[in-house]
């Protein structure tokens, strides 16, 4: 479904919209995908995996985001710039379509100037009115004390871990942690 188009004010004063990424966004994602997984390690891809991302699959990313009634993408620009993304999604099955899932990750450059709490208190908003789910959920790397830090603002609590989920490069083995939000019907 396509999602609410505004503008905020960042933390630094600057000006930021958000609306659902557009068919001429694809080339822009792609880029974003690149440059995030370059940034930080507490997303799933590293960079050289990023090759599998083409401009044919952001398209139909974006297709699928806009004209499905189960998921929403939410598109962070400054300045023309794509600089962050979040996505909500559920699932149609009997016993699922209770939950949703939820993503984010921004550039950088980008963090800690109030976007994160912003794409997900839209995300939040639009999982509360289909009356269908019931949680939001969601899953953090261990150490990722920026990303906890703005869910349990948000109202998610910790409800499972899952001990070495993920392997680094250089061997280090890091806990996966679930975190659930209760909409409340
Ligand atoms: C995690 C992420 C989405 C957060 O978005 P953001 O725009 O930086 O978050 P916000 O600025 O809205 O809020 C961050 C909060 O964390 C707090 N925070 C920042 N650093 C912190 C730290 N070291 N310890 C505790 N809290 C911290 C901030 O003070 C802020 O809270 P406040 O609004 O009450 O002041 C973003 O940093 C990001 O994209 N990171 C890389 C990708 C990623 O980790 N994605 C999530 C995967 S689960």
């Amino acid at each position: 479904m396509l999602v609410r188009e505004f503008e905020f004010k960042m933390k630094d004063g600057r000006t930021a919209s958000v609306r659902s990424p557009r068919e001429d966004d694809a080339a822009g994602l792609l880029d974003y995908l690149y440059v995030t997984a370059c940034e930080t390690e507490f997303l799933m891809r590293y960079p050289e995996e990023c090759g599998k991302y083409t401009i044919e699959g952001e398209l139909r990313f974006i297709k699928n985001a806009n004209s499905s009634d189960r998921e929403a993408a939410a598109l962070c620009l400054v300045e023309g710039e794509i600089v962050g993304l979040a996505n909500v999604s559920w699932s149609g099955a009997i016993k699922t379509k209770h939950r949703a899932s939820v993503a984010i990750a921004l550039i950088r450059e980008f963090w800690d100037q109030g976007i994160g709490t912003v794409l997900m208190e839209e995300l939040i908003r639009i999982a509360e009115e289909n009356e269908d789910l019931i949680q939001i959920e969601l899953d953090f790397i261990e150490g990722n004390v920026r990303a906890r830090a703005l869910y349990e603002k948000l109202g998610f609590r910790i409800v499972g871990v899952k001990p070495n989920a993920i392997r680094l490069k250089d061997g280090t083995l890091l806990n996966e942690y679930s975190m659930i939000k209760e909409i409340k019907r």
